[in-house]
């Protein structure tokens, strides 16, 4: 990564919130900022569009930087006053030749340049329900233009670019966006959620090399995998659910240098590759796609995870104990799939989990007492299993109302399945491999045994799931 601090700004959740991540193995502080409709870019005020240059990373163990201002409010974007108007006429003194075709006044050769790119798209626009494309006519795209936002572009300070377009919401429909996005050379963000755009993502968007932020949500995409954003690109958030590609879920995305990755709702199929553990990402979301297959035990090595959903697919097998070693992870969603075997004790080294969902699976055995002492836990659910035994600490999580584990082999818990159902499953041999390495511990736990000392979590506002929200299909 070419800078160490930077700000990335989301703008899909409804409320703000900094989460402030300190990933101690890539020395990188990340700053979260979730702004909703204040949209914190257009280069006005503190919340500049391109990454900003490379501040020393704060001293380890140090409190996390405390949050910067809260983005400016919907005044537009500060740009250097127009030059005065022109003398429209200057009257003739004679009757003259008609004058030359008045050129475009515009504030910097670079705005010339991304004018006739816009007009060009507007014409392929078939359809613009709530009259957005009204507003992009004339030379002042950084103030009349909707959806579009300018700022310096880091290679010319003084000069001013289309820095950044947000159409969320939009509905604008488009058969491509090849002639547009990849002719704007100085974009940072696309923002486009909610719209009706399709064709195929070209390889030519390669040559946007600020572009970061990526987001075609909720549109008509189909097709494999877009083979050009595979390929090395600066892009660090990248969001393509709600479409419909299909095919495999390519390894060479886990290699590009994430941090959000959202896939989710879509056509995925087929196994999720071996190398998912390469990625750097810390957000990821393959929700509610037909992946199969294993959990691939890599996934232990994507140290910098803090959210994964994984639900309402059809993974199977049994999952890797290497799950233990994300200790930054918050919330681990498998609910829904065809996964079976035991809980791996090395959950117990999951200090900072918050969710964890393991509902809807064919897991069995005992639940064991070091996960469910696990002191940051808000949600365990383990609903729709043939889990076999519970000891005193997760009773208790289960009388607080943070364990559910209704719909198990529990027989002397209320709501459990019946022993004829339970008689019946276990009644087929069940087998994980390495059954050893399910006992396995790959930390000193670093929690007391008692769930006594629970930190008080619950008092105060806290953001929701990050990941949870890529499961909404609008934004805004
Ligand atoms: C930077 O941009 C300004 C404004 O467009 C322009 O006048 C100037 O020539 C540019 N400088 C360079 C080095 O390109
Ligand atoms: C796309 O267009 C169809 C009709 O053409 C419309 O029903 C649908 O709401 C549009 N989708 C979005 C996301 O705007
Ligand atoms: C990524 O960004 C850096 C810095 O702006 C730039 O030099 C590089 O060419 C970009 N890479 C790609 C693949 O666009
Ligand atoms: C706990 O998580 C499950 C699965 O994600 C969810 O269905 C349930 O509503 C959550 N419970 C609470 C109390 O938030």
């Amino acid at each position: 990564m070419g800078y160490i601090h930077f700000i990335l700004v989301l703008t899909f959740i409804q409320v703000h919130s900094t989460i402030s991540v300190v990933t101690s193995n890539k020395r990188q502080a990340i700053e979260i900022i979730i702004g909703g409709g204040g949209i914190g870019i257009g280069g006005s005020g503190n919340t500049p569009t391109y990454p900003t240059d490379p501040t020393p990373p704060p001293a380890e163990c140090s409190p996390p930087p405390s949050p910067p201002p809260p983005p400016a409010d919907c005044s537009p974007p500060t740009v250097p006053p127009s030059p005065p108007p022109r003398p429209l006429h200057p009257p003739p003194k004679q009757p003259a030749p008609p004058p030359p075709e008045q050129p475009f006044n515009f504030l910097d050769e670079r705005l010339s340049v991304a004018y006739p790119v816009i007009q060009n798209f507007k014409k392929i626009i078939t359809s613009d329900p709530l009259g957005i494309t009204k507003t992009w006519v004339g030379t002042d795209i950084c103030n009349k233009y909707k959806g579009y936002y300018c700022d310096s572009p880091p290679d010319n300070v003084t000069a001013i670019t289309v820095a950044s377009i947000d159409f969320n919401g939009f509905h604008l429909s488009a058969p491509t966006l090849d002639g547009f996005l990849d002719k704007l050379p100085d974009l940072a963000l696309f923002h486009a959620n909610s719209n009706n755009f399709s064709g195929i993502i070209s390889p030519k968007i390669l040559k946007l090399r600020y572009l970061y932020e990526l987001d075609l949500s909720n549109n008509k995409f189909s097709g494999a995998f877009p083979p050009a954003l595979l390929a090395p690109n600066n892009i660090t958030f990248l969001d393509i659910r709600f479409n419909f590609f299909s095919g495999s879920v390519p390894s060479q995305i886990f290699s590009r240098n994430l941090d959000v990755l959202f896939i989710n709702n879509n056509n995925f199929k087929a196994k999720l590759p071996a190398n998912i553990g390469t990625t750097s990402a810390l957000f990821l979301s393959l929700a509610n796609n037909k992946l199969t297959g294993q959990i691939p035990s890599s996934i232990g090595k994507a140290l910098a995870l803090i959210e994964i959903l994984l639900l309402n697919n059809q993974l199977s097998g049994c999952l890797p104990y290497e799950i233990g070693y994300l200790e930054g992870l918050t919330l681990f969603d498998v609910g829904n799939n065809q996964l079976t075997g035991p809980l791996p004790c090395s959950f117990a080294c999951l200090d900072k989990i918050e969710q964890l969902n393991l509902a809807g699976n064919f897991f069995y055995g005992p639940v064991p007492e070091v996960v469910c002492a696990l002191g940051k836990l808000e949600n365990l659910s383990l609903s729709g299993n043939y889990f076999t035994q519970v000891g005193p600490i997760c009773r208790d999580l289960i009388n607080r109302g943070v364990l559910d584990l209704k719909n198990n082999c529990v027989l002397d818990l209320p709501f459990q399945r019946s022993p004829m159902d339970c008689a019946m499953f276990f009644s087929r041999p069940r087998w994980c491999p390495f059954l050893q390495s399910y006992n396995f511990i790959p930390c000193k736990p670093s929690h007391s045994p008692h769930a006594s000392t629970r930190q008080a979590s619950y008092s105060g506002w806290k953001a929701p799931p990050l990941t949870h929200s890529s499961l909404i299909k609008h934004r805004l």
